[in-house]
C-alpha cells in the first residue's frame, strides 16, 4: 500500500472515532477520499434501503440517480454481486447509468457486513482508466471501516 493511501486510511479511521453523529461520519470519509487521490471528479456514498440504494452524501454535480434498485447500472450490480466493480470505460458498459457526459471511468465498491450489503462507496472519473489497484484496496479498507459504524 502507497504511504499517501495509508494516510488517508489513517485520516478516516481518526474521522470516525473522533465523529459520533453517522451522517457526519459518513459526509467526512466522503470529504477525505474525494481530495485523497487524483482524478475523483466524482465521490459519494450509497445506503442500501428497502431494496434501494438510496444516496446519502456526494462531493460533485448533483446526479439524476439518487436511488438505484438493486440490479440496476453498475451500482445496483455491485450490491447484487457483492463485489467491487471498476469499469475503466464507461462507454463500453451498457449496463452503466450516466451521472454526468464527462464521467469516463467508474469504480463501485460494496459496504458489507459479512454477506449483507448496507451499501456503496461510488466514484466516477473524467479521465480514462483512472482507477488501479489503490483505489481498490483504499476505497474497500474504507467500506470495512463504514462497515462498523453503519
Ligand atoms: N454510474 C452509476 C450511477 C450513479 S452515478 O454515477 C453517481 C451506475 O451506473 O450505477
Amino acid at each position: 500500500m502507497s504511504r499517501a493511501v495509508a494516510a488517508t486510511l489513517e485520516a478516516i479511521r481518526e474521522a470516525l472515532d473522533e465523529i459520533t453523529e453517522r451522517d457526519e461520519q459518513l459526509r467526512r470519509v466522503v470529504a477525505i477520499l474525494s481530495k485523497s487521490r487524483p482524478n475523483y471528479t466524482w465521490t459519494g456514498i450509497y445506503l442500501l434501503d428497502a431494496g434501494m440504494l438510496v444516496l446519502h452524501n456526494q462531493i460533485g454535480l448533483p446526479t439524476p440517480h439518487e436511488r438505484i434498485p438493486i440490479g440496476q447500472g453498475i451500482c445496483g450490480l455491485a450490491a447484487r454481486e457483492r463485489r467491487s466493480i471498476v469499469v475503466p470505460d464507461v462507454t463500453r458498459d451498457p449496463r452503466y447509468l450516466a451521472c454526468s457526459l464527462a464521467t469516463r471511468s467508474e469504480i463501485v465498491v460494496p459496504i458489507l457486513r459479512g454477506t449483507e450489503v448496507l451499501g456503496e462507496i461510488d466514484v466516477d472519473s473524467d479521465r480514462l482508466d483512472a482507477f488501479d489497484d489503490e483505489d481498490l484496496r483504499l476505497l474497500e479498507e474504507t467500506a470495512g471501516l463504514i462497515a462498523k459504524v453503519l
